[in-house]
């Protein structure tokens, strides 16, 4: 079978004949010409398969969706104009007034204060559960259970989920419900959703093209994908009513950065891997969070499941060590910038009150995203910054 990192260089694109180019043109258009009245009457934008309007699909668009579905295993995609939106395309597609889901206590923010405010007074309700834990899913799950999210890793303190177990807890007690992971993290390539051992998979995902597939820290842009033709009927209706469209330009970013995609992913993840196993014995980090080391949450899910580990590693200090004093060596990094998001050259980092984020944790973490520095480089300026701590 060709690896994802080969299909995503030759693919099936058509170029015009004579005008073969390593990249595809953009195409734009919010108007688009039809050759007759009939043949206006005759296509629909639900159709997904001709051209109608600019909001409902170009061949740059098209190209983009082929493209993400092949990555994540997929036989179809959409596109939003960010990830938070092709989250919200999917609550807002299978949610009504009287429904239940259920979100793992790690979720990404944005998505449990969506569940906290904007469901809840559509009148679903959310119940949490550990992700670590697939029996506490068992717990929360009602008749009423119609969507059950998960994140694999969780995206500040990356604990790996049993994603085996919950899949399978939720087929087995929820067989209403749909199986949705948010899959920014693993991008297609740390692991399968669509193809998880056991026969396990997911039905849906979504994924913050923001981070890997833009991979310059210059786009915002979020896809769902799925294998389930019923499914995406559903999902490409409400996405065909919801106005959500994303710009050529920005399409074209993105193509643009997916031949190095898998070279980025590997090289971001190996940093993580290195500066990881430095940080341990770093003055004043209690534990370093990082699905590949043996003492770092859901390290035995990860195992189970993954080959590759994405670019993410998380600090947790010792109680003794001040909020304060951890701001105060971010403002001393040099290389690392203060900003939010992933998976662009420059690396990041943002600390995190655990209290605000996370039921019943205390303490403060540390997030950092690897960019395309020199490792080494990295390591220095955290010795140096942290030296505050010491
Ligand atoms: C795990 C995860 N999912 C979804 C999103 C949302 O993506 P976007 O920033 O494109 O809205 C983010 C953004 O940080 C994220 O970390």
């Amino acid at each position: 079978m060709t690896q994802r990192s080969t299909s995503l260089i030759h693919h099936a694109y058509q170029p015009p004949a004579g005008f073969e180019s390593p990249v595809l043109p953009v195409h734009k258009g919010s108007s688009i010409f039809l050759p007759s009245v009939a043949a206006l009457r005759r296509t629909s934008w639900k159709d997904r398969d001709g051209y109608t309007y600019g909001l409902h699909g170009t061949p740059t668009t098209f190209a983009l969706e082929s493209r993400i579905a092949e990555l994540e295993g997929a036989t179809h995609a959409l596109l939003a104009p960010s990830g938070l939106a092709a989250l919200n395309l999917v609550n807002q597609t299978l949610l009504a007034s009287g429904d239940q889901l259920c979100i793992p206590s790690n979720v990404y923010g944005p998505s449990r204060a969506s569940a906290r405010h904007d469901l809840a007074r559509w009148g679903v309700q959310h119940a949490v559960y550990d992700p670590l834990d697939a029996e506490s899913l068992r717990a929360v799950i009602t008749p009423q259970t119609k969507l059950i999210w998960l994140e694999a890793a969780g995206s500040v303190t990356l604990e790996f989920p049993d994603l085996l177990g919950l899949i399978h807890v939720a087929r087995e007690a929820a067989p209403q419900a749909v199986v949705a992971l948010d899959n920014t993290w693993g991008c297609g390539l740390a692991f399968d959703a669509f193809a998880l051992p056991g026969g396990l998979a997911v039905d849906l995902t979504i994924h913050a093209l923001t981070k890997y597939p833009s991979g310059g820290g210059d786009v915002l842009m979020g896809s769902v994908c799925t294998r389930d033709e019923t499914l995406f009927a559903r999902l490409a209706t409400a996405h065909g009513r919801s106005g959500l469209g994303v710009g050529a330009n920005d399409v074209e970013l993105v193509l643009r950065n997916l031949p190095s995609l898998a070279l980025r992913y590997a090289a971001q993840d190996a940093a993580a891997r290195r500066i990881a196993q430095w940080a341990q014995q770093l003055p004043g980090v209690a534990q370093v969070l990082h699905p590949a080391l043996p003492n770092s949450p859901g390290h035995a899910h990860w195992a189970q499941t993954c080959r590759a580990a994405a670019g993410l590693v998380s600090l947790r200090f010792a109680p003794e060590v001040s909020a304060s004093q951890v701001e105060a060596s971010v403002d001393a990094l040099q290389l690392f910038r203060i900003a939010w998001s992933w998976g662009g050259p420059v690396s990041l980092a943002v600390p995190y009150e655990l209290a605000g984020i996370r039921d019943g944790a205390q303490g403060t973490v540390l997030r950092l995203a690897m960019g395309l520095e020199d490792p080494q480089d990295l390591m220095d300026d955290l010795a140096n910054a942290l030296r505050i701590i010491r």
